[in-house]
């Protein structure tokens, strides 16, 4: 079942709908979405049904607050009118990632425009065709010229020069830990921009023995390899209570021998390759040190054989929380698997790293489900459902994950100033 925002919840985009959605007919949506595959790699129908489905419904959602950024009237113990105006903040910067290439500059360009800020975008090296493109129609419909400005580029030139512009007075990133640092010195060095990060996530996927194990299996699959692995969202940290584990790991591992690899275009196909070799590369050394720091290897393991950028859907089963890839962002299709005893030590453990992105709990009991809503240190959780993210909730990261919140009315808030107006009244009686 897609989600509004048109993430997958509890599994897999629906194959069942018998013919394409009427969207899809229309020449501009195919197009944009083929773009979206042959920039990215990413299945076909993916692109469709999760990065385009998911424009379109931020698109709206933000279109519906133009004319409702409101401020308040304020009663205080003086003879005054107080009431704050919500005024755009001016140009706002954006930097983009590759993994959803639209639909993160679409998470930041709505909810700027929507509250009267102009906009310098610049979209990940490997995938600029879709902002491009999405340029292309802001002039066709006849946008002013300077309120949307697409600037693609490299980071450390681009990417860096609008980071510390002295004119751009609020900047969103979404990307690497690394360059969200850099990101937010600049601002500091420069004008003290306002800054938003997204930074991406180990993020921790709690299956109790009491859970449907059925879909705590499918939502932890889809969780880690959806997008080639490549999801700040990743259930990358998979932890099983003991006495089902044995039999999540056996079925999880049937499910990633079965998931398709091959051509994008496939629409059978639910993997394609990874971005680009420095991924790719990455992803293989932690697989190498996976294996070498004694996490038992299910399934997959390395590259496909005969083909480029194409991982096999790997899977480790007793990973302990030291190893490599119990703690670092793979960014790839790797499950790592863990085991645990009972809550309090899950909890612990869940929180032992810098991120906080998002976590997910499988449980069919409600007092241990919002125990852990409670307990988890990060901006998302969910519970028995993954990657459920919706225009109107939410999203964004404690710790090390980022700072800030986009969608949902939250995000109107990191693109407006608030300015407070007092009035004096005149005290005498008139
Ligand atoms: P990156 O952080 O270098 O790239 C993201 C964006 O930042 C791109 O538009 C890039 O051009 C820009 N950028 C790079 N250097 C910059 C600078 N000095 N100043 C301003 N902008 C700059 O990410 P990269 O190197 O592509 O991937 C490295 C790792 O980052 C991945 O393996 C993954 O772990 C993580 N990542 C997380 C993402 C998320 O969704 N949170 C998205 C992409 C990567
Ligand atoms: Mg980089």
């Amino acid at each position: 079942m897609a989600t509004t925002n048109g993430a997958v919840e509890n599994g897999q985009p629906d194959r069942k709908a018998p013919a394409l959605p009427r969207p899809v007919r229309n020449l501009e949506v195919q197009f944009t979405k083929t773009l979206e595959t042959m920039d990215t790699g990413k299945p076909f129908l993916h692109a469709f049904f999760i990065d385009l489905e998911g424009c379109i419904k931020t698109l709206r959602y933000f279109a519906g607050w133009a004319d409702k950024i409101q401020g308040r009237t304020i009663p205080t113990d003086d003879n005054v009118v107080c009431f704050t105006r919500h005024e755009p903040i001016g140009v706002c910067g954006a930097i983009t990632p590759w993994n959803f290439p639209l639909l993160m500059l679409v998470w930041k360009l709505a909810p700027a425009l929507c509250c009267g800020n102009t906009v310098v975008l610049k979209p990940a090296e490997q995938t600029p065709l879709t902002a491009l493109y999405l340029g292309s129609l802001i002039k066709e419909v006849g946008f002013p010229p300077g309120v949307v400005n697409i600037v693609p580029g490299f980071g450390p030139t681009v990417g860096a020069a609008i980071s510390s512009h002295p004119h751009i007075n609020k900047i969103a990133f979404t990307g690497s830990t690394e360059v969200g640092k850099l990101v937010k010195e600049a601002a500091s060095h420069s004008n003290l921009k306002r800054v938003t990060l997204e930074l991406g996530g180990k993020n921790p996927c709690i299956v109790c023995a009491d859970a449907d194990l059925s879909l705590a299996v499918e939502c932890a699959h889809q969780g880690v390899f959806f997008n080639q692995g490549q999801c700040c969202t990743a259930a990358s940290r998979v932890f099983v209570e003991e006495q089902v584990y044995d039999e999540f790991v056996r079925r999880s591992v049937e499910y990633a021998k079965k998931r398709p690899v091959g051509d994008p275009f496939d629409v059978r196909t639910e993997q394609g390759p990874q971005i680009d070799q420095k991924q790719f590369d990455k992803i293989l050394d932690l697989i190498e040190s996976g294996k070498k720091e004694g996490a038992k290897l299910e399934c997959g393991g390395s590259a496909m054989e005969d083909r480029g950028l194409f991982i096999k859907p790997t899977v480790f089963s007793e990973v302990t929380d030291t190893m490599r890839i119990a703690k670092e962002e793979i960014f790839g299709p790797v499950q790592p698997i863990l085991k645990f005893k009972n809550i309090e030590e899950v909890i612990k453990r869940a929180n032992s790293l810098e991120y906080g992105l998002t976590a997910a709990v499988f449980t069919k009991n409600l007092d241990k489900a919002l125990k852990l809503a409670s307990a988890l240190e990060s901006g998302t959780v969910w519970i028995n459902c993954y990657n459920a993210i919706y225009a109107q909730a939410p999203f964004g990261g404690f710790k090390m994950s980022g700072n800030g919140r986009e969608l949902g009315e939250y995000a109107l808030a990191e693109y407006t100033e608030v300015k407070t107006v007092t009035i004096k009244l005149d005290d005498k009686d008139s």
